[in-house]
């Protein structure tokens, strides 16, 4: 019970890694508020684990839905301990097709939704006194480039974000650090076609995609005590498909 009486946000828990951290954490003793765009999807995630979780309707975007949840966390469990930004958004578009909304829209989920989400979680660590983690999802497409340019942009932003909260927040006992997956077998990776998936698979060294699981156990790592010396770092999880 690594995650004990510990409460955790989880954005983007509706499904893929999101929904795999979350019943992780769960597994783990935390009380998890599954946070998504997709209500039901959030509820399905937490359905028969049973305990004192919740789930919520989310739009990492809207800053003043950001700001209104962690309120109502804080009323309902007295503390925020774990953060996981999860939440992110993809799209296929060729560098000079982007469009200003196709842009700000990819960069308003990955970068400015996790800004919003720690910025609400960090003033209310700190109006709590209570220390805690958050935990970035980035990409691996962040340092290969293997992606569009807003992703990648988004995703490497991620990285520069956790960097400086990291030493700001350090002295107030808050660790921030960067989970960067590889390819991964969830919901987002399942459209794509089978030849990209195969060519995607044999440039892993271990032969696979990465599950849901392989990410959550990592999540699980960064936002349990077993990390409690790990501050700023990107932590990938690839089988070996790229190093950091
Ligand atoms: N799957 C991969 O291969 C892969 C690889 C590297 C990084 N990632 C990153 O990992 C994270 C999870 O990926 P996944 O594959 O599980 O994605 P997914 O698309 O399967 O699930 C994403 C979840 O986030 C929710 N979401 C999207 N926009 C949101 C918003 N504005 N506010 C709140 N919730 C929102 C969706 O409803 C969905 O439930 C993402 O940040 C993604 O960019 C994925």
């Amino acid at each position: 019970m690594k995650l004990k009486d510990k409460v955790a946000l989880v954005t983007g828990a509706g499904q893929g890694m999101g929904r795999a951290i979350a019943q992780r954490f769960v597994a783990e003793g935390a009380t998890v508020v599954a946070l998504d765009l997709n209500l039901e999807a959030a509820q399905q995630t937490l359905a028969d684990l049973g305990g004192k979780s919740i789930a919520r309707c989310l739009n990492v975007a809207d800053s003043a839905a950001v700001a209104a949840v962690v309120d109502e966390v804080v009323t309902l469990f007295g503390r925020v301990d774990v953060l996981v930004n999860n939440a992110g958004t993809g799209a296929v578009d060729a560098f000079a097709d982007i469009t200003d909304e196709t842009w700000a829209r990819v960069i308003g989920v990955n970068l400015t939704g996790a800004f919003h989400c720690a910025r609400e979680v960090v003033r209310a660590m700190q109006k709590t006194a209570k220390p805690g983690v958050i935990v970035n999802i980035s990409s691996t497409a962040a340092a290969s480039g293997d992606g569009p340019a807003h992703y990648c942009a988004s995703k490497a932003a991620l990285m520069g974000l956790t960097r400086s909260m990291a030493k700001e927040l350090a002295s107030h006992g808050i660790r921030v650090n960067t989970l960067v997956p590889g390819p991964t077998n969830t919901p987002m990776m399942q459209g794509i076609p089978q030849e990209w998936a195969d060519a995607i698979i044999k440039g892993v060294p271990m032969g696979r995609m990465a599950e849901p699981e392989d990410i959550a156990r990592v999540a699980l790592f960064l936002a349990c005590d077993d990390s409690g010396f790990v501050t700023g770092q990107n932590l990938a999880v690839n089988g070996g498909s790229a190093f950091l």
